[in-house]
């Protein structure tokens, strides 16, 4: 009997049980490592690669819950993935993960992107050349990931929002990060601006183009005059790429200005071309 099947009194290990030994993981012998292996897998094929579970979602509350077992199994999958080899029309990969080949009806990926499997995108989601949507990401219904954007990893995006052309969305893999991005319902993400380290970008918020977001990165609400906590947009502010002077005054560090609360003239702008959809 494995290891695995031990400590879980002989039925098969659960993904937290797992978790609990996944330092060990790799030095299991063969057939112990494959049905490790094989609960990972079956985990994230019938749950997250159908939508039958997300990473993480926004609560009513706008706090956010994770799945930690979500988490957990496609942190776990890639150590011990075996490397395949395959071949769709005539891309040919060679990766620990696959293609994803069972989208849901509605959902329209333009040749040249790449969404591996373990991802979930929901009706009306237009995957446009270039971009990437990696494992365990979930991807809203009617979402616009617009030309060379990448989702990372476990990002979660809402419904109706737009990732800009060059748009980067950070994951949990690369580097490892505790937290997941989360973006929510309706927003705009500007061309060529990056969300990374678990930072959220609340429902309809905007930020314009070339915004750079991460855990350090300071936040200045001029509607306000405060400086916000890092790490997360208010929902519906409209955020500019600026500087905040350092506390001695030798230099200007960059950092994100929240100029104004989204309004029509802003809705004008950033409206999802339906002419495109
Ligand atoms: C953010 C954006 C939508 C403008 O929003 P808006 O609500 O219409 O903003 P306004 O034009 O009313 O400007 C409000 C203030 O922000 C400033 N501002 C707005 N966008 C700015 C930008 N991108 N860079 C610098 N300042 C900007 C304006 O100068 C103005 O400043 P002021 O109040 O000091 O005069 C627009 O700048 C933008 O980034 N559009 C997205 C473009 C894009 O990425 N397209 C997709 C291509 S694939």
């Amino acid at each position: 009997m494995s290891i695995a099947r031990e400590r879980s009194g002989g039925r098969p290990p659960t993904i937290s049980q797992l978790w609990a030994m996944k330092d060990e993981l790799t030095t299991l012998p063969g057939p112990q490592l494959l049905a490790a292996f094989d609960v990972i897998h079956d985990f994230i094929d019938t749950k997250l690669n159908t939508g039958r579970i997300r990473v993480a979602e926004f609560k009513p509350d706008g706090s956010i819950s994770v799945n930690e077992e979500a988490k957990q199994a496609i942190l776990m999958l890639f150590p011990i993935a075996p490397m395949t080899e395959g071949q769709t029309g005539p891309f040919y990969w060679r990766d620990k993960v696959p293609p994803k080949l069972d989208f849901v009806d509605g959902v329209r990926i333009v040749p040249g992107s790449y969404v591996r499997w373990g991802s979930h995108l929901e009706p009306g989601v237009v995957v446009m050349p270039n971009s990437h949507i990696n494992i365990g990401a979930f991807v809203g219904k009617n979402t616009m990931v617009d030309t060379a954007t990448t989702v990372g990893s476990c990002a979660q995006i809402g419904a109706n929002v737009h990732l800009s052309g060059g748009v980067g969305i950070g994951g949990v893999l690369e580097p490892a990060q505790a937290a997941l991005v989360m973006i929510g319902d309706n927003a705009f993400i500007g061309a060529r601006s990056e969300v990374a380290e678990g930072c959220v970008v609340e429902e309809g918020a905007v930020l314009s183009m070339g915004c750079y977001m991460g855990q350090s990165t300071k936040i200045y609400d001029a509607r306000s005059g405060e400086l916000l906590k890092p790490g997360r947009i208010p929902a519906r502010a409209v955020v500019i790429p600026g500087t905040l002077p350092s506390e001695d005054g030798t230099h200007g560090t960059y950092a994100l200005i929240i100029k104004k609360t989204r309004d029509e003239g802003t809705d004008a702008k950033v409206a999802l071309n339906e002419a495109l959809r």
